[in-house]
């Protein structure tokens, strides 16, 4: 299976986008011309508009179909029963007309597309856009963009504010909330307002210091090095929420890496390293057997994560306090696997690559956790944080309810 090493996955879109360019989405465009034109081949459609042509299954042409009878437009669900059409369908007329794409069945039935919605949905269309547009940053990009914080009241009063947060949010994976007050309960106020809390074995909303209380060294005073949460969990959590409410002492500074950034660094440099870490799944575990709390998790996935049909990267997995035995490589694969994983590493370590923030009561930070790294320096003194995880689904339903792409 990891014989073919050298295959290469390659992303159709610019690594990294202007700040202008990431406001508006990416969609395939097709030129309008007079008249556009199709070919009926024996397995497709294809329909030239004069910009990327595109090929239509006939099957899939008929399962689309927008008609009310195939398709209900109040519950945006299908009505057609798939399993009823003749996998072998074909039209038994197809025009264009007045810029659609005008198909007549077999029994009569019409479908009409028009031709923008074939070409935004069509496989070229989707193979050519970029599902969420961001914006890749070392320490120089992100502190040069200097993207708002968002005000506790304006945030917790207006909806707008809201959007321009999830925006940033979008663009950065990283995004703060200023004045909150230092409370959980406020926290969780902030928290709700973007989305639903993601409840773990941790709780609902967590608060910790550095008590030892539960088996993880989040829980000490030792520093962290940059790495992903919930890695042990098949779905990691899509955004950690964090809020120091009180820190009496020195250090404790809270380190941020842009995961992306690093591995499109990797991607750039050795595009067989990067396709490695694409496609071997490895696990991590996470073993709690204390008297209060006794957990065994396992998630098990690649390093990093991308759609296939535009090679865009939606998550890494990178932990290596949680990282558990690699029993997933074939031996012949696992010295590569370590050379690609540290390349990985030693990106995500350049100094020029860490975004250095100091966390203090009132400052809320919300951190893609499928994208930006985080970890802390070591400190001293009574240092108390709370914060909690969101679905990362919910925050991608509320943003695209403001219109966002995402
Ligand atoms: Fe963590």
């Amino acid at each position: 299976m990891l014989g073919a090493c050298s295959r290469v996955l390659r992303r159709a879109q610019p690594r990294l986008l202007p700040a202008s360019e990431s406001q508006r989405p990416l969609r395939l465009q097709m030129p309008t011309r007079a008249r556009a034109t199709f070919q009926s081949l024996e397995d497709c459609l294809v329909l030239d508009d004069g910009g990327t042509p595109v090929r239509l299954n006939y099957l899939w042409l008929r399962d689309h179909c927008r008609s009310p009878s195939s398709y209900n437009p109040q519950t945006n669900q299908r009505n057609l029963d798939t399993g009823s059409v003749d996998l072998n369908v074909r039209p038994d007329h197809t025009t264009v007309e007045d810029g659609h794409l005008v198909l007549t069945w077999p029994g009569g039935h019409v479908t009409k597309y028009s031709l923008s919605w074939l070409a935004e949905n069509s496989y070229e269309g989707k193979k050519q856009s970029t599902v969420q547009p961001r914006i890749l940053w070392n320490s120089d990009i992100y502190k040069n963009a200097t993207p708002p914080s968002a005000k506790w009241d304006t945030f917790m009063s207006s909806d707008d504010e809201v959007k321009k947060f999830l925006h940033n949010y979008l663009l950065y994976g990283i995004a703060f909330v200023d004045d909150v007050p230092a409370t959980v309960e406020a926290t969780e106020a902030v928290a709700k307002r973007v989305s639903l809390i993601r409840e773990t074995t941790y709780g609902r909303m967590w608060c910790f210091t550095s008590d030892f209380s539960r088996g993880d060294t989040a829980y000490s005073q030792l520093a962290l090095d940059r790495h992903t949460d919930t890695s042990y969990l098949q779905e990691p959590c899509g955004i950690q929420v964090f809020h120091c409410l009180k820190h009496e002492g020195t250090g404790g500074r809270t380190l941020l890496v842009d995961g992306f950034y690093a591995a499109e660094k990797v991607r750039q440099q050795s595009p067989e390293n990067f396709e490695l870490l694409a496609r071997v799944p490895i696990g991590h575990e996470y073993i709690e057997t204390s008297d209060d709390h006794r957990n065994h998790m396992t998630g098990i996935g690649p390093v990093l994560n991308v759609y296939p049909w535009n090679k865009e990267m939606y998550l890494i997995r990178y932990n290596n306090y949680d990282r558990s035995v690699i029993n997933t490589i074939p031996h012949d694969c696992v010295q590569r696997w370590y050379v690609a994983h540290r390349e990985l590493t030693t990106e995500l370590r350049r100094p020029e690559n860490e975004l250095w923030v100091k966390l203090t009561p009132g400052k809320v930070i919300f951190i893609d956790n499928w994208r930006v790294l985080h970890g802390r320096e070591s400190f001293t003194g009574l240092r108390q944080l709370c914060g909690c995880y969101l679905t990362r689904d919910d925050v991608l339903s509320s943003a695209r309810g403001f219109g966002l792409q995402a």
